[in-house]
């Protein structure tokens, strides 16, 4: 039983209560918002087979990492690092915070999207998908969807870790699975499905830039939650005895199963409806699938493309709960505070700090042409500044030195033997020995490089590849 150490902290009640919670969290707008404009921005096929390679040669070691951190300390993100008695490296932990913080910020702004446009679907509103410009720029819409959505995350994570986040996530992951079942089986039907299919599957090798790559780490790292500590905290609920190895691999092969079967069913709706080409990009659910519903037809349109947006809220509910939970364990564990009020107050501050995301799409001219880039020719609104500099910035950065501290300070031995507690054998396995030469090697040299290369290039304009 997890929270046997200090039962006051709580704890998942078993194994499958934390797979389904961290692949909740895992679960979210990137897998199905942005998996699939991702692909299609990044030359499809080729993208896929990136993006996988990645997930599992450099992801899965990092996030085992997370996991063993946490569980071993239980304690919250920045506590971890104390109780292992390293305190220096606190400091990573306070980043992994703030970019908990940041990322909660814009994302709610964007589940709140999903909110409304699920009940735009339902009432069978498909011009939507023309008019997203004016959605997102109508600030007081805006403002109840994501108030709405910063409530309910915030009720169930103030029921704490087993009677919130592992409830919740109960209901939520096998309703998610079953929604986008049957909407990638109906997608699959149609005629002219399978053009998207192929599009989708067949890589096209010439496609594999330095870009796609890059594109596809990134991806990556936020779709799996990794790199800010969401999975230290959560790992710091999980029992003694579980098997680290089975759990992170379930999680990803979750996630990765989720993405994979979104994009499926995006470009064979996409295709089908001769919608391709339309303008991909970060629009692409929002502009282009509610012209798809509704030539489904005028009811069932309706319920499918209600369903859709519904699905797609659930996704992001579990997520923001997990981005909740970190600022919220860090600050009840060290400051001895109670759960209930604290999460109030965080939850509504990272709502108040949303604000200039959810202006910045054309009501504030100020928050929405905010920072000019040398690298780029236009300014970029708040929240892309703000998604750029934590998702594709501080998420590589935190996984850098997450990696190299738990091959080098706190030492590969360490970490074994915390995995070994659920998985005897595991340091002879051969996935244990990958693990621990990815993340002394492997993982600081590629995450370390590309931290480096987004920083020059996207805030500098410095670009060393010539991408
Ligand atoms: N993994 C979530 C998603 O794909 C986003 C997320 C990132 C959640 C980091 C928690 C921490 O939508």
């Amino acid at each position: 039983m997890a929270g046997i150490k200090d039962s006051s902290r709580g704890g998942f009640s078993n194994k499958i209560g934390f797979v389904l919670a961290a692949a909740g969290s895992a679960v979210g707008l990137g897998n199905i918002w942005k998996f699939p404009f991702e692909v299609s921005d990044g030359g499809g096929g080729a993208f896929v087979v990136m993006y996988l390679a990645f997930c599992f040669m450099l992801c899965f070691p990092v996030m085992m990492a997370e996991v063993a951190i946490g569980r071993k300390t239980n304690k919250n993100a920045v506590g971890a690092f104390t109780e292992n008695g390293h305190k220096a490296w606190s400091a990573l932990g306070k980043l992994g915070v703030l970019t908990g913080i940041l990322i909660l910020s814009f994302y709610n702004v964007v589940a709140g999207w999903a909110l409304g446009f699920a009940i735009e679907m339902f009432a069978g509103n498909f011009e939507l998908g023309q008019n997203f410009g004016a959605f997102i720029g109508n600030w007081q819409l805006n403002l109840v969807f994501s108030s709405i959505f910063m409530v309910v995350t915030i009720y169930i994570v103030a029921k704490g870790v087993s009677g919130g986040i592992e409830k919740a996530s109960k209901i939520l992951m096998p309703s998610l699975l079953i929604l986008i079942l049957s909407l990638m089986a109906y997608s699959l039907t149609q005629e002219g499905a399978i053009d998207g299919v192929i599009y989708y599957l067949v890589p096209d090798f010439n496609a594999i830039t330095f870009e796609t790559a890059y594109g596809a780490m990134g991806q990556a790292f936020f779709s799996l939650s990794l790199g800010m500590g969401a999975l230290i905290t959560y790992g710091s609920y999980v029992g003694k005895k579980d098997n680290i190895v089975t759990s992170t691999t379930m999680i990803l092969l979750t996630d990765v199963g989720i993405a994979f079967i979104a994009g499926l069913m995006m470009f064979a709706f996409v295709f089908s409806q001769g919608l391709q080409g339309q303008g991909g990009g970060a629009g692409l659910i929002f502009t282009v699938l509610p012209g798809a519903f509704e030539s489904i037809g005028p009811v069932l349109g309706r319920v499918i493309g209600g369903f859709f947006f519904v699905l797609l809220s659930f996704a992001a509910l579990t997520s923001t709960v997990s981005l909740l939970e970190v600022p919220v364990a860090y600050v009840v564990d060290e400051y001895e505070v109670r759960r209930e009020r604290t999460v109030w107050i965080v939850g509504l501050g990272i709502f108040l700090l949303g604000i200039p995301s959810m202006l910045g799409n054309g009501t504030v001219p100020f928050f929405t042409e905010f920072v000019q880039y040398s690298s780029s020719e236009n300014p970029v609104s708040f929240m892309d500044f703000i998604e750029d500099m934590a998702s594709d910035t501080f998420l590589p950065l935190g996984g850098f030195l997450i990696s190299v501290y738990t091959a080098w300070v706190w030492r590969g031995d360490n970490f074994k033997k915390e995995v070994e507690i659920g998985n005897p054998g595991f340091g002879d396995s051969l996935i244990g020995k990958y693990t621990i030469f990815a993340l002394k090697y492997l993982a600081p040299f590629i995450l370390g490089s590309i931290t480096v290369i987004t920083i020059l290039s996207k805030f500098f304009g410095i670009h060393i590849l010539g991408a």
